[in-house]
């Protein structure tokens, strides 16, 4: 594993940069803007700095986005060394373009790196390596309502050894693809399956990390879920506390006005849920990070305590929970006004509709 510290000063990168000969027409992209859907279109370029144990950080690129060259024998084929984020770009009325909060993005990538034996990449590669890929496909970034680029930077071990150890050769990619509603259908409440029988992390395990064993297995339940009819998944820890969905915090809403969100060494430490907790704070609402039990959740719908139960993170924003269901129960959720409204004003900062007092926009494209 490496030593690098990632907030040390670090040495500019030098990007080579090869356009795309084949990037799509204004008319494609157009096309495409119109109706983005979520992570089906790629943009025409991708970022990527190689790591090895002897050079550190180099050979920064920005080249047209395609197939990635991969050993067989690449130790994340094998055993799943690989880490990801997830952030947006968002343009703004006057055209130009910005990123929310990346440098907590950066921090969460480092923390998955070392949890992952993978080597941490300094902030400022980070924060470079998506000033690069806007600079070269900022025209994918849509202006309609609530559209963006998703921007999905990722590590993974490459070397080409069997040996189970962390990997001396480790390459860091960024891809883009145009993003609408992450839900079909838009901001509706979801149902969410109660999943009793799998759980998505352990004590002690990956659960914090942003890695894509997490996501693995996440996709049975997920597909349990479906076949129940309902949107994703909540997942339990051994204690029957609240965990997370497969890929979105929960918040509670009390009617006396505080907010409960599960804290635990085990689940993603969400960016969009810290700061529409921060937004909340600012209104005067009380904030509890601590274990809610199930049994906490479902008493306090049903004795009216709990008024809201919401659903957050980049890709779906926030998505108010209409129904918890799990075998042999299907019960709603009261549905109330603070989710949307805390969603209004979160993306209203990150449009640039409103004022971004605690400083977490980054302009990318200047
Ligand atoms: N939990 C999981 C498992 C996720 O995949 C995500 C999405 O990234 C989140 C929570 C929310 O995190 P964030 O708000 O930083 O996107
Ligand atoms: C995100 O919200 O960025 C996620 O990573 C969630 C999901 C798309 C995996």
């Amino acid at each position: 594993m490496t030593t690098i510290d990632a907030q040390a000063a670090v040495a500019p990168l030098d990007f080579a940069v090869t356009r795309n000969l084949a990037a799509a027409s204004p008319a494609r992209v157009a096309e495409v803007l119109e109706n983005p859907g979520f992570g089906v279109v790629f943009t025409d370029h991708m970022v990527d700095i190689c790591w090895s144990l002897k050079g550190g950080w180099h050979r920064p690129r920005v080249q047209p986005y395609g197939p990635i060259p991969l050993d067989p024998a690449a130790s994340v084929l094998h055993y799943g060394q690989e880490i990801f984020e997830g952030i947006k770009a968002y343009r703004h009325a006057d055209g130009s373009i910005h990123t929310f909060r990346p440098d907590r993005n950066a921090a969460r990538l480092q923390a998955s790196a070392r949890r992952l034996a993978l080597p941490e990449l300094p902030t400022e590669y980070f924060v470079e390596s998506l000033r690069q890929l806007i600079a070269v496909d900022g025209r994918w970034v849509p202006s309609g309502a609530d559209q963006s680029l998703y921007l999905r930077p990722f590590m993974f071990a490459k070397e080409a050894f069997l040996g189970v150890r962390a990997a001396q050769k480790v390459a860091y990619y960024v891809i883009a693809s145009p993003a609408g509603a992450y839900f079909t259908g838009g901001v509706k409440p979801v149902r969410i399956w109660l999943s009793e029988k799998h759980s998505r992390a352990g004590r002690g395990g990956t659960g914090k990390a942003k890695t894509g064993g997490n996501y693995a297995s996440s996709l049975l339940p997920q597909a349990l879920a479906s076949s129940k009819g309902c949107d994703q998944v909540v997942f339990l820890n051994e204690k029957n506390d609240v965990e997370e969905l497969g890929g979105m915090n929960v918040v509670f809403v009390f009617k006396d006005g505080r907010i409960v969100t599960p804290e635990s060494d085990s689940i993603l430490d969400g960016i969009t849920r810290d700061s529409l907790l921060q937004l909340a704070e600012d209104r005067g609402y009380t904030v509890e990070r601590r274990a809610i039990s199930i049994d906490e959740w479902r008493e306090g719908v049903a004795s009216g305590d709990i008024t809201e139960v919401f659903a957050c993170g980049t890709a779906a924003v926030v998505t108010p929970i209409g129904a918890l269901v799990g075998e042999g129960f299907d019960e709603p959720q009261p549905i109330g006004e603070l989710a949307l409204s805390l969603r209004e004003e979160l993306t209203d900062i990150q449009y640039g509709r409103r004022e971004d007092r605690h400083g977490w926009l980054l302009r990318l494209d200047a």
